[in-house]
């Protein structure tokens, strides 16, 4: 159990704080939650109490016997600010003082992380940036904005990350682990593609994003530029993640392998239909009393095998490490061995499907087959669990 400090400032997204917290109490941690006191108009004291079980207060003038305007900060293993307001970003750089969170910030010793959400003219502003470049500088981390939907109608760089994101670095400070993917370039796709029949209708697979999802946060964590083919995935997009958007298995490989051409690592988690429609109807096809056509269906481009080919026969540029993917209901070593084989990749993750493994769930369990190693089991638990393993081996590999 670590002791964790929850700074909360003023931001409209503070309530997503609210879950973050959960994910910090729930992994045992000891949290004690330091709001602003603009904060506490969006959400109230007995909220942060009633969730972490400790006393909140935002004043260096409570509990005064206790010190609490050195000693929360002297405790702590781990601050992290979310949301972090642009007032608080300027406030903690130019070393202010004036309330329990600024306070705390001062007195830490421990690693401080920040998460900003503002408005992208605040986020953008030239004294924000000059802001949070200090606060790098002296070592904190400040984890970029995600892009998408702010108050109102808005869009733009400035919304707060997802809290999974948020946790999944607090946990890599706090288990202490090294930026090792820093200055790598890795691609990854994720989700499902779909082929078109009609305008309307499509064949698809159940694939919902998640594993490849949890490769890009994590890789994000470890310092990764992450360029991210995402396949009709519905989960918010990763901070810090180059998103790529496409729907069918063509559009895939060419997202895939001009980024490859630049990328240090690839990992193919998406499931990419082997078949699609040969040809594609332009009006909803209508039921009628009439037998439907059969529907005909051609092959699509094996990307996992051309990235390989591309390699061997350097045909151009191409990654030093490419990982695949297997989902394998049947004879689930033996099928991946050969398809490692068949496709030239160095890592093979093999996934048994079924028994609420795979498809949909936030566990995963695989076996991860290595050209030229021993296999890696990993047991069932979270999928940025598996996330790590495969980039402990990519990493490996490129060291
Ligand atoms: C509805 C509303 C939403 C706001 N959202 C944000 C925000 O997302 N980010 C931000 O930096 N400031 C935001 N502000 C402005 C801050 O609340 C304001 O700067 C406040 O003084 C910050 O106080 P604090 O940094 O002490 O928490 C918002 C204000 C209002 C009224």
């Amino acid at each position: 159990m670590r002791s964790v400090v929850l700074g909360v400032s003023a931001g409209i997204a503070v309530y997503k704080a609210c879950e973050l917290l959960r994910l910090f109490t729930e992994s045992g941690h000891d949290v004690r939650v330091v709001p602003t006191r603009d904060a506490l108009r969006f959400v109230g004291e007995p909220t942060w109490a009633a969730l972490s079980g400790n006393p909140v207060t935002t004043e260096v003038w409570d509990s005064v016997h206790e010190v609490p305007h050195v000693r929360i900060g002297q405790h702590a293993d781990l601050v992290v600010v979310a949301p972090a307001t642009a007032d608080v970003l300027a406030r903690a750089a130019h070393g202010l003082a004036n309330d329990l969170l600024t306070n705390t910030l001062l007195t830490a010793r421990c690693p401080v992380v920040f998460a900003p959400a503002m408005h992208t003219e605040m986020w953008e502003h030239p004294a924000t940036r000059a802001n949070v470049a200090t606060l790098r500088e002296r070592g904190s981390i400040v984890v970029d904005p995600a892009v998408g939907r702010l108050t109102g109608a808005d869009s733009g760089p400035g919304r707060l990350p997802d809290p999974a994101e948020i946790f999944e670095v607090c946990r890599r400070v706090l288990t202490g682990r090294a930026p090792d993917l820093a200055g790598r370039h890795v691609v990854i796709s994720a989700g499902g593609t779909r082929e078109a029949i009609d305008p309307v209708r499509f064949i698809g697979n159940r694939s919902s994003g998640l594993q490849g999802y949890a490769l890009a946060r994590t890789a994000v964590a470890r310092g990764a530029e992450v360029t991210l083919v995402s396949a009709n995935v519905a989960l918010p997009d990763p901070a810090g993640a180059k998103v790529v958007r496409v729907e069918t298995a063509v559009d895939l490989r060419e997202a895939v392998v001009s980024a490859a051409a630049h990328a240090d690592a690839v990992v193919m988690a998406a499931a990419v239909a082997d078949f699609r429609p040969s040809r594609q109807s332009g009006t909803k096809i209508k039921k009628s009393s009439a037998e439907p056509d059969p529907i005909h269906l051609v092959k699509n481009p094996d990307v996992l095998a051309e990235l390989g080919e591309i390699r061997r026969e350097g045909i151009a540029p191409s990654p030093r490490v490419i990982v695949g993917f297997a989902a394998e209901t049947d004879d689930v070593l033996a099928n991946g061995r050969a398809k490692l084989e068949r496709k030239g990749c160095d890592l093979l993750v093999v996934n048994q499907v079924g028994e609420n493994l795979a498809f949909g769930t936030p566990d995963n369990a695989a076996v991860v087959l290595v050209a030229g190693g021993d296999p890696v089991e990993i047991p069932r638990g979270p999928k940025e669990d598996l996330a790590d393993v495969v980039w402990d081996l990519v990493a490996s590999r490129l060291a």
